[in-house]
Formats: C-alpha cells, structure tokens, sequence
C-alpha cells in the first residue's frame, strides 16, 4: 500500500504509484511530473512550482538511474539524501512521491531499450556514450507508469529537454513537456545535485562556467551573429581557467544541437567542463534583447 506519513504520499511500487495516480484522477486531478534523481536543490523545487501552476496534482520521481551512467561515472557516489529528499518534496507540495528501487524498474527480464537518434549521439551523447539511451529509457518508462497530462523538465539540460521532446513527439505520448528557466547560485553558477562534490576552491573556479557562457550571450545581445566570434566571446574565459578543464564549449541550433554559421535567435551557448573531479554543464539561450 501506498504509506502516508505526511500530505505526500510515498509509493516505491509500480503498482503502488499506478494505484495513487488513479485515485488522484479519480477526484478529477490533473497531474502534471517531474522526474528527478533526487539530492533535490531549489532548481528541481522551482520546476515543481512550474508544475503547480500547470495542474491540480503533483508527482514527482526520485531513481538514480544507472541506464544513463557510463561505467567510469558517479552512479555509486552519487548523492542519495533520502530523508532531506523527502521533507524537500513535501514542503515543495509533491503530492505523490515515487521512489522506486532498481530491481523495480529493471527486472532481469528488462531488454528493451529506447535510443535518441543523432542529437543523442552529439556534446553531452559523444561525452557520455549511451548516457542519452538510458534517460529516454527511464523517461519512457516512468512516463508510461504515471501517465501525467504534462511533465516539466529544466533548460540546465536542454540537449535532455530536447531529446524527450523529440521521444514524447516520435512515439506519441500523450503529455505535453514543459521546460523551465535555470535557476542559478547568486555568483552564476547553475544549481546541481553534483555541486556538493565541490570543495570550496573548486566551488570558486566553476563560476567560470556561466562567465563564459554570459560573455557569448553579451556579444550575441550587442549584434554579434557569427559563429566563431560568438564562440570566441566565451571560449578563452574558460579555456584560460585554471583547474577547470574544458570539454566543449560551443554555439549551436537548440533544435538540432549543430553548429549553424550565422547564428540566429534562440540558439544556446553550452558548456562542459570538469572543475577537479566534477564534470559540470550548463547552457544559455541566445536573445538579441537581453543585454543584462
Ligand atoms: P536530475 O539531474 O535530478 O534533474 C531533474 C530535473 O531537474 C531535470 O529536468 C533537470 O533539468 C532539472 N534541473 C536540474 N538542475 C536545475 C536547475 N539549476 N534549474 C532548473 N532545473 C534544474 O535530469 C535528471 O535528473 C535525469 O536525467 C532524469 C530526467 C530524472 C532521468 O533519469
């Protein structure tokens, strides 16, 4: 049975998400999603309140998927706070809390596999080779197990945002995405369940990351739209870094994730960069009005 110590109620059950999900729409609730992997921060907290502004109920995931991590990442360090994750998710107002274990999710039987096409083989996909097939896998899934009127997802992974959106399009789930604005630290830096890998110097250098990311967005507000002078505004920033190590930095389409020569309205600037053992990402999108 789904337990309800609190409002939130907690199910780590298939059947027992599927069960609550059909009581909440039972009393008429729309339900809107939002799948994280748990160490929740105020960036995963700002997409539930997108979600609540979309719907009358909220369900939330917490699975540190090991599909989407290669052999030589954090799957087992991973953060795991599990009852700070839960105080979070309640004083957030997530109705349902789905937390399910890996056998669950994975049984041996699992086989099946869902894979991204070329913008999952691109930056993050050429980085971390498979890391993409195993997200839209588990998005797949979770999708199919709650079956929400929509879902909401963060633009800090916007080639992630863009890959379920081209999942939910290609193989016609019945949900609308949603994506929502990054939210940052107030030196820049993007908010990350990985942040807390970051000693004190570290956490200094990664501010570099949305520096960069900030001198592309500048030049692209004051007129500039050729490709390489637009990489060139941030690129040196964080290649002359030091202790952060670059691995990419680039301007591209947010469609299909090219580097497209010139450079147009709504094109994103993204990062990569490992800062001690801690790879990092981020993104901006490239508006001709915003000059801040
Ligand atoms: P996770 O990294 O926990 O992120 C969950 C959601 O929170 C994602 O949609 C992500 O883009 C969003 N998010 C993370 N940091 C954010 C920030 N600073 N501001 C706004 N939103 C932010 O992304 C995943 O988990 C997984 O890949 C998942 C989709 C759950 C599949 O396993």
């Amino acid at each position: 049975m789904p337990s309800t110590a609190t409002s939130l109620v907690r199910a780590s059950t298939i059947a027992d998400a599927r069960a609550e999900v059909r009581r909440l729409r039972d009393g008429g609730a729309t339900i809107a999603f939002v799948p994280t992997m748990g160490a929740l921060h105020a960036g995963h907290t700002s997409l539930v309140t997108v979600a609540r502004s979309l719907s009358d109920a909220i369900v939330m995931s917490i699975f540190v998927n090991p599909l989407q991590f290669g052999p030589s990442e954090d799957f087992s360090r991973y953060p795991r706070p599990i009852s700070d994750d839960d105080r979070i998710a309640d004083e957030a107002g997530v109705d349902l809390l789905f937390r399910p274990s890996i056998r669950e999710m994975y049984p041996d039987s699992s086989t099946v596999r869902v894979t991204g096409g070329s913008v999952a083989g691109k930056w993050e996909g050429a980085a971390r080779p498979g890391h993409f097939d195993g997200v839209l896998t588990v998005v797949a899934k979770l999708f199919n197990i709650i079956q929400p009127d929509v879902a909401v997802f963060g633009q800090k992974d916007l080639q992630q945002a863009c890959l379920v959106k081209a999942l939910v399009r290609d193989l016609d789930f019945r949900l609308a995405i949603e994506v929502a604005p990054t939210i940052r630290e107030q030196d820049g830096l993007a908010l990350s369940s990985r942040n807390r890998y970051l000693d004190p110097d570290e956490r200094t250098r990664a501010r570099v990351l949305s520096r960069a990311l900030n001198a592309t967005k500048a030049a692209f507000a004051a007129g500039e739209r050729r490709l390489g002078a637009l990489e060139q505004a941030g690129n040196p920033i964080l290649r002359q870094a030091r202790g952060v190590e670059c691995d990419y930095f680039a301007v591209v389409n947010a469609v299909n994730f090219e580097r497209e020569d010139p450079v147009a309205e709504g094109f994103a600037a993204i990062v990569a960069a490992r800062v001690g053992s801690t790879r990092l990402i981020d993104n901006v999108i490239l508006r001709s009005d915003d000059r801040d």
